[in-house]
């Protein structure tokens, strides 16, 4: 019998990054700043906010600075501490402290399938959540949290979703679902990138996922892809013929900061709330000449 409770989270974060280039040539695109926080910290904060302790971020080759991100650094702390930067010293100190961080490499960039497959021997038989490292949801009650309690409450694998508008179903994975009730569906199919007169509907998987050990399985299943690339989403169709899987409407604004201007988007809304920039760069960004 699967636990009742999401204690693990696995964040994908070893993908290459190629929408974001030359910046990541060297450099995860997961660790860019959105104003002074990596992206993927934010996304750690998340899952923290939803009670979430363990995190299993998954790595690859030239990832390094994420595990760095997470760990104590002895010779900056020794030095906040000797300037009496105390509040500063507080404030890195506490990133160690978010989670337990466990780490996995996967050797080669063969999709978010594959990716979450990597962590399979850390998961056991238990559900977990999947947050993508370069997925932001700005909400108020955290994106992963409003999934883990349809999945408190009816005990399937919850995908998260979003309405887009018809003419950008083309970049999303959209689901084919049956309403339950308010923001809640359950879903029959799903389809990667369909054209807006094939979607089976305008509600967008984004980057959020509470799963039971049965993806494992299913994963195994799936007959890789383009680059030997093992897709989640085909996996999930094969789930979704033999088991109840729900769609939640997630209340709250994402981003897709793995994109250039999903990127820029997000750093210009979260450098407005900032209570020590917002005003000046609100002035700022009045004055341009647009
Ligand atoms: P993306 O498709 O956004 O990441 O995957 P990508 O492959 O790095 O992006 P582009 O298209 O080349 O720019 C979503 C998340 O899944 C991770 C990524 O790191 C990202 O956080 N991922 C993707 C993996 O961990 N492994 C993979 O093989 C692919």
């Amino acid at each position: 019998m699967v636990s009742a409770r999401v204690i693990k989270a696995v964040i994908p974060a070893a993908g290459l990054g190629t929408r974001f280039l030359p910046a990541t040539k060297a450099s995860p695109k997961e660790m860019l700043p959105l104003v002074d926080k990596p992206i993927i910290q934010y996304v750690v904060e998340e899952a923290v906010a939803a009670g979430i302790r363990e995190i299993i971020i998954i790595t690859g080759r030239g990832k390094r600075a994420i595990e760095d991100h997470f760990d104590v650094s002895f010779e900056l702390e020794e030095n906040l501490r000797e300037n009496g930067k105390k509040v500063l010293l507080k404030e890195i100190q506490a990133i160690a402290d978010l989670a337990d961080f466990c780490y996995v490499r996967q050797r080669h960039a063969r999709g978010l399938g594959h990716a979450i497959l990597c962590a399979r021997h850390l998961i056991g038989d238990e559900p977990f959540a999947v947050l993508l490292g370069d997925d932001i949801l700005d909400a108020k009650a955290p994106a992963i949290r409003q999934m883990m309690e349809i999945y408190r409450r009816f005990g399937g694998p919850v995908v998260g979703v979003q309405a887009v508008p018809r003419s950008e179903v083309h970049q999303y994975g959209i689901i084919k679902a049956e309403p339950m009730e308010p923001d809640l569906y359950r879903i029959t199919d799903l389809v990667e990138k369909p054209s807006p007169q094939k979607a089976p509907s305008n509600l967008a998987v984004i980057g959020r996922y509470i799963l039971t050990p049965e993806i494992f399985e299913a994963l195994e299943e799936t007959t890789p892809g383009k680059n030997q690339e093992i897709q989640l989403t085909d996996a999930l169709r094969i789930l979704a013929r033999k088991q109840s899987m729900y769609g939640k409407r997630v209340e709250g604004v994402r981003y897709d900061a793995g994109d250039k201007l999903g990127f820029l988007k997000a750093t210009v809304e979260f450098g407005l709330k900032r209570p020590d920039l917002g005003e000046s760069f609100r002035r700022y960004l009045k004055g341009l000449a647009l």
